[in-house]
């Protein structure tokens, strides 16, 4: 697509994010999704060039380049290796979490360590086995013993599980106080009683390691409590609205991967000295996907824009995600479809970005859990 111009700060991260694209996350990216291979070191790199506080302030480790540069940068790493990527962004949550709701101790106490790569990553720990979509019906208990908190309980579908030096962990505080009951806190890896579980098996982002952690009587100093008690649905729910536009971007970065991957294959010869470009049935598939891709890239600019002004950005980031991630499937399917036979072959990335890309319907919120919140919105704006 042609870009509008980025500013200089987000020109200068973008800058970044496609030379660890091109020569740490691409040479590697079909092996790590073939070996399901958490790249640690990549990791520790990415952080040590900014890119793990994107959005942060300076004062504490971060590139403090904001929600436009953000996506700039998602997109470029996920056109290279999606499954490195999502590692990345829930670090970037988690970091944006830290600053905003975070105190100035515990700000200065776990930024500076989790921007400049002591830890492989940051894990946000919201999802239960028996709690997906409907978050507020979280299980997992916080009991206050003197000036520490007892958590128990089981998170599903951790990224960085086992491999994160710092979990965002939402649990109950209070157990008939719905939503409000919630808390947030940091747990630190290593806290006795926090244990992650064998890697799952995945379908797309394998990359990227997904684990379940169970909490058994983790002992967390109350002091690792962010933000008020019961104030822990709106640290998740706030910090999602940013995550989706992550997932949005990441889901651009992925469909431009598969996209240019059909035009290369396309400009090929073939035996007969034609080429598949010239064909009407492949210029119609290739321009679908462009000006989905543009479509989906500019919502995305939307609602980083919004949440860079400081506006409310839940439904314009809701719309991004959703349409982002469908568009991301629809575009991988007609890549692999331009491809033929040759799509199934792993040395294309067609078929991983076409697995890839259906992770990300799925989680920081489902495709429907998205219809919901701009329905919600569409409905407040006319009462
Ligand atoms: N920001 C701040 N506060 C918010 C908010 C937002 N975006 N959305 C809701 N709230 C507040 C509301 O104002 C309300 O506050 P009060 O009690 O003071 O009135 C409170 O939260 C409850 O709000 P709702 O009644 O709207 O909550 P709900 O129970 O109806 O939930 C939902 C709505 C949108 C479906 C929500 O449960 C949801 O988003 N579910 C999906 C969860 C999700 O995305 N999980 C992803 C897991 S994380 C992950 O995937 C990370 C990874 O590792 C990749």
């Amino acid at each position: 697509m042609r870009d509008l111009q980025p500013q200089a700060g987000q020109a200068q991260v973008l800058e970044l994010a496609r030379v660890a694209a091109r020569d740490l996350l691409a040479p590697s990216a079909t092996e790590n999704d073939r070996a399901e291979r958490f790249p640690e070191e990549a990791m520790r790199h990415l952080a040590r060039s900014g890119l793990f506080g994107i959005n942060v302030p300076k004062a504490y480790g971060g590139l403090e380049a904001g929600v436009v540069a953000y996506a700039l940068a998602v997109r470029e790493l996920a056109s290279a290796c999606a499954g490195t990527t999502v590692g990345l962004m829930v670090t970037n949550m988690v970091a944006e979490a830290i600053a905003r709701f975070g105190d100035e101790a515990q700000r200065q106490r776990w930024l500076p360590g989790l921007l400049s790569g002591a830890h492989a990553a940051a894990s946000f720990c919201l999802s239960e086995p028996g709690s997906g979509s409907d978050a507020a019906s979280l299980r997992a208990t916080a009991r206050r013993d003197g000036d520490h908190y007892v958590l128990d309980g089981t998170k599903a579908w951790i990224t960085s599980g086992g491999r994160a030096g710092l979990y965002l962990v939402m649990a109950r505080t209070s157990p008939d106080g719905g939503s409000r009951g919630i808390s947030a806190f940091i747990v630190e890896a290593g806290t006795p009683g926090l244990v992650a579980t064998k890697p799952e098996d995945k379908l797309g982002m394998r990359a990227s390691v997904t684990t379940q952690i169970v909490l058994d009587g983790c002992r967390v100093p109350s002091a690792n409590l962010l933000g008020a008690e019961g104030d822990g649905f709106k640290v998740a729910m706030g910090s999602l609205d940013g995550g989706r536009i992550g997932v949005a971007a990441q889901a651009c970065g992925i469909a431009a991967a598969a996209q240019r991957c059909a035009l290369d294959f396309a400009r090929g010869g073939r035996a007969d000295g034609t080429a598949l470009s010239e064909q009407q049935s492949t210029q119609w598939l290739v321009a679908d996907n462009a000006a989905e891709l543009d479509a989906g890239w500019l919502l995305v600019l939307r609602a980083a824009a919004l949440k860079d002004k400081g506006a409310p950005h839940s439904r314009e980031a809701a719309m991004a995600k959703v349409f982002c991630t469908e568009m991301a499937s629809e575009v991988a399917s007609r890549a692999l479809q331009v491809l033929g036979e040759a799509g199934e072959d792993s040395r294309h990335s067609a078929e991983r970005n076409l697995r890839d890309a259906r992770v990300t319907r799925i989680y920081e919120g489902t495709s429907e859990v998205q219809r919901i919140v701009i329905a919600r919105e569409c409905l407040k704006a006319l009462s």
